[in-house]
Order: C-alpha cells, then sequence, then structure tokens
C-alpha cells in the first residue's frame, strides 16, 4: 500500500507525520471519508466542498488546490489499485513548537491521503443483517458541523457500543432527541412511512450520504421531514437507518433492547440502498 505524506508518495508501513504535527499534539486538523465505487470517488465535489468548509471554519489555510488535490486523491487511489473502497484525507494546522496559539503563517498544513480496498460483502458493510445501535448521552463539542479529527467522544461510544455487542451508537441531547451517530447520520421512519432526520444544523455533521438520501427520497417520492426524532420515537418506529460514506444506507434493527420492526432490515431502507449509487454523484 501508499500513501501520500506532505507532497511523496510513500510506502504506507513507512508514512510518517512529525511528533510536532499539531494534529497529532492538539487534534488540530480536519478530515474526510470517500467512497470509491468502481474505481470511481463517490461525490468528491461535495467533500471537497465540505472540506473546504472545515478548514474555513478553524482558521486553517488550504493545502493545495482543489485540482491539486483532486489529482492526489485519484493517483493514491490508482497506486493502490482500489476499485472499492474507502479514501481517508487529514488536513492538520502543521508542524510547529507546542503552543495552544495558531503558529505563524510560514507553517504550511500537512496532508495525508491514504485508500484501502474494502469487500462489500463483508460484515458492516453489507446491508443483509442491519445493524445494532445503542444509546449514549451527547457529550460532544457543539461544533460537531466541523469534520474535524478531534473524535475521542466518538471514539468512547462506539467501544461503548462494540462492548454492549452493538455496532454503533446513537448520541441523545438532554431533551431526549437522537443527535446523530458516532459515525453515522440517524435515521427513521415512522408509521406512515415518512422518512425523519434531524435538520443539519450545528447539531450534527452534514453527511453527504444524508443529502443524497434527501434527493432519493424526493425523487422516488418518498415523504421526509427534517425534524429532530426522540429515542422513545425511534424505539417505536416502522424502521431506522444510518448513514454514512462508509455505511452507505444501513438499516438498524434494534436501539438498546428494543427490536425495530420485525427485527429485519426495513424496506424502505433498503430499497434506498439498493439505489444509493444510482443517484450518488
Ligand atoms: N464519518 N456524522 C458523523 C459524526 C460522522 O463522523 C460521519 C462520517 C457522518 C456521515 O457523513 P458522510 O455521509 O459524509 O460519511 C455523520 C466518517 C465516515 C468516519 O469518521 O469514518
Amino acid at each position: 500500500r501508499i500513501a501520500y505524506v506532505n507532497g511523496r508518495y510513500v510506502p504506507h508501513g513507512e508514512a510518517s507525520v512529525h511528533v510536532e504535527d499539531r494534529g497529532y499534539q492538539f487534534s488540530d486538523g480536519v478530515y474526510e471519508v470517500c467512497e470509491v465505487f468502481g474505481g470511481h470517488l463517490v461525490d468528491e465535489r461535495r467533500h471537497m466542498e465540505r472540506l473546504q468548509r472545515s478548514l474555513r471554519e478553524l482558521r486553517i489555510r488550504e493545502p493545495m488546490s482543489r485540482k491539486a488535490l483532486s489529482h492526489v486523491l485519484h493517483e493514491t487511489v490508482r497506486r493502490n489499485r482500489v476499485r472499492n473502497g474507502l479514501v481517508y484525507l487529514q488536513v492538520t494546522r502543521g508542524v510547529a513548537k507546542r503552543d495552544h496559539p495558531f503558529p505563524g503563517d510560514e507553517v504550511e498544513p500537512a496532508i495525508v491521503v491514504t485508500a484501502r480496498s474494502v469487500d462489500p460483502r463483508k460484515a458492516g458493510r453489507s446491508g443483509e443483517k442491519g445493524i445494532e445501535v445503542i444509546t449514549v448521552p451527547e457529550n460532544r463539542w457543539p461544533r460537531v458541523d466541523i469534520k474535524s479529527v478531534s473524535l475521542l467522544p466518538n471514539v468512547l461510544a462506539r467501544q461503548q457500543a462494540e462492548d454492549a455487542g452493538a455496532n454503533e451508537a446513537w448520541f441523545v441531547d438532554p431533551d431526549g432527541y437522537v443527535t446523530e451517530g458516532s459515525s453515522t447520520n440517524a435515521w427513521i421512519v415512522d408509521r406512515d412511512g415518512q422518512l425523519i432526520t434531524r435538520p443539519a444544523d450545528f447539531g450534527i455533521l452534514r453527511g453527504i450520504t444524508r443529502t443524497v438520501v434527501v434527493e432519493l427520497a424526493e425523487k422516488e417520492g418518498l415523504k421526509l421531514v427534517e425534524r429532530p426524532f426522540t429515542v422513545d420515537e425511534a424505539r417505536e418506529a416502522r424502521e431506522a437507518f444510518v448513514t454514512s460514506a462508509t455505511k452507505l444506507i444501513m438499516p438498524v434493527v434494534r436501539i438498546d433492547d428494543a427490536v425495530i420492526g420485525n427485527g429485519r432490515p426495513g424496506s424502505i431502507a433498503t430499497s434506498l440502498r439498493e439505489k444509493f449509487h444510482t443517484l450518488a454523484e
């Protein structure tokens, strides 16, 4: 495997960043995960736009032009011979003597790109069985709309799910409303077949997959409401599912101790999943 690190393609095993990289010391950086499907980067433009927004919100300089970055992404995919899989891109504020304020303008942002193949039939990717989720109290900072590499609460929540024999954790705000998953957006389908997902305000990351599903629902003539939903509503829902570049559209068959629907993936989630790649750019 090959990784791109600050202007060079290097063997993955030797790819490394400086010990004083601010991403390493302060989580002072942002990232994107983009699906590769048939050798093509799914929704590349939207991922690049979200990256630019994350960088802007944190006042990190763009490491290179959008065109140059696109070339690096494609080249990393090509060098790793990925047909179906994922590309990971991370930009940090760069390398500087450890000190909290931003370093001077002479410090260049640091960039890393990796790519790997994922077998679509492998567990966790195939939507056949669906996944189980647990709920945990929302304990993240209020700017989760920024795709920052500061993911400790997400990591802890996800591990809690694993420890409970589940596959994802949904964060729940103090009023009992689900915000999103540790690395996915959360959805339910109510008894009338209406899709419900939280508005992409500051409480969640505006998932690219989420945006595609909003468009797909419209195209399919499904009713969709963007509003917060409670855990109680979710437990009673006809269907539930999560969306992300890694899980695509993944049915949820259990929330804590509540079985969703008949305990098998719901028909709307399954049908959206099958149609996803027809609409994703
Ligand atoms: N996570 N919400 C959170 C907190 C996320 O980390 C992600 C993505 C999403 C879904 O966004 P998208 O549809 O653009 O992938 C929502 C990536 C995949 C990750 O951290 O691995």
